[in-house]
């Protein structure tokens, strides 16, 4: 949508007139570093050029009044700013849970709004609901004035999803929503949140994202299990070693103590996140040298590493996967974010990405009767302001 059928679709749901401000924060695409973000690791997303959009008007009451474009028929959703609480599954608890934050913080949103949201995020998996946090907390910090840098406004967005959603996520998401930069990935160390660019240009070959249309739910999935499983072999790792997280561990390390972990199961998990940290950095290093053929085996040892010892993905993801790496001038694929569906990610050859596009739409329907959608990434911008 521009800006004029943002505004006509604001006015429709609440009227025209007065100050109408619009602002935007992307979804994001994680090349490597999958499920360390909360064990320590460092890890690689970019942000998408698709994302949320918030046209806002403030209000003189203290009512909420949220309005999404992509669900119309939802109409006018109500809330007040002196109830902020979650109620059901809505996608206002979004908005709510960063005002609550921001509030726990001294912060203080003293009139409601009027928004009207549009989102153009493909499919579940690509972090809509840390664009949405996003987006809000960089208008409210536009509106009150809060001294707020968007590193700030990714932490104010993970506390939001962690304490009000109840969903235990890292920081990845929130910080390339808000941090992302045209045209390059961040390599973020999510244990001092210190982060460096790093071009995406990847010599005569694409970035291609599949989704899987299998559609998954990170509450109700195995997430915050996963993040149990990992303390508890951390806790047990700290009987011996001094260590405050999994990803300080090498593998070596790792290979000589893991016999500390009791239960098989975390022990698995915690392999996962010890190599994924160790492939994660060397995956940089080859990006930076353009040696696209270690980057994309590494993607796929990623891959792996999610299917079998993390047991973080599905059948539906796994057909993908392995439809994917059949295909000629394939150079990795493996499923990106939180898992049990959503995205894989692809390193193709520019040429082959027209016969991969085909090829695996076909395998995939054949072995899942799933349509799935392949597009090439375009990395765009973080949180912003747009008029
Ligand atoms: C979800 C979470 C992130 C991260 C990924 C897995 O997207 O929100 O914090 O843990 O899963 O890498």
């Amino acid at each position: 949508m521009n800006k004029e059928e943002l505004l006509s679709g604001f006015a429709k749901a609440f009227g025209g007139g007065g100050d109408i401000r619009g602002y935007f924060a992307p979804g994001r695409v994680n090349l490597i570093g999958e499920h360390i973000d909360y064990n320590g690791g460092h890890v690689f997303p970019c942000a998408l050029n698709t994302g949320n959009t918030a046209v806002v008007r403030q209000r003189d009451d203290r009512k909420l009044r949220s309005f999404s474009a992509n669900y119309p028929r939802l109409g006018i959703l109500e809330a007040s700013l002196d109830d902020l609480v979650k109620r059901n599954e809505s996608w206002t608890n979004y908005v709510k849970g960063v005002i609550w934050v921001l509030e726990k913080r001294g912060m203080h949103v003293t009139k409601g709004f009027d928004i009207y949201i549009y989102g153009n995020i493909p499919g579940s998996g690509l972090s809509s609901s840390a664009a949405m946090e996003v987006v809000v907390g960089t208008m409210l910090k536009d509106y009150y004035g809060f001294d707020l840098t968007p590193v700030d406004i990714a932490c104010i967005g993970q506390e939001a999803e962690n304490a009000f959603i109840g969903m235990n996520c890292g920081i990845m998401d929130q910080f390339a929503s808000a941090m992302g930069k045209k045209g390059q990935a961040i390599f973020l160390d999510t244990a001092t949140l210190e982060y460096q660019y790093v071009p995406l240009r990847l010599e005569g070959c694409k970035i291609v994202v599949t989704n899987s249309n299998k559609p998954h739910s990170l509450v109700s999935s195995h997430y915050n299990e996963r993040r149990q499983e990992c303390e508890k072999a951390l806790s047990d790792l700290q009987k011996a070693l001094p260590v405050s997280a999994l990803c300080q561990l090498t593998p070596e390390q790792f290979e000589a103590n893991k016999s500390l972990i009791a239960d098989p199961l975390c022990r698995m998990r915690a392999k996962h996140a010890v190599y994924e940290e160790d492939r994660t950095n060397k995956a940089v290093k080859a990006l930076m040298a353009n040696d696209l053929v270690t980057f994309g085996r590494l993607l796929n040892e990623s891959g792996d590493s999610l299917r079998y010892d993390y047991d973080a993905t599905c059948p539906e993801i796994d057909a993908l996967v392995e439809e994917a790496r059949k295909q000629e001038g394939v150079y990795g694929s493996r499923e990106t974010g939180g898992g049990w569906g959503g995205n894989t990610v692809s390193i193709v050859r520019e040429d082959c990405v027209e016969a991969f596009r085909r090829n695996v739409t076909e395998a995939y329907r054949e072995r899942t009767g799933l349509r799935c959608s392949v597009y090439e990434l375009e990395v765009g911008d973080g949180g912003r302001r747009i008029f």
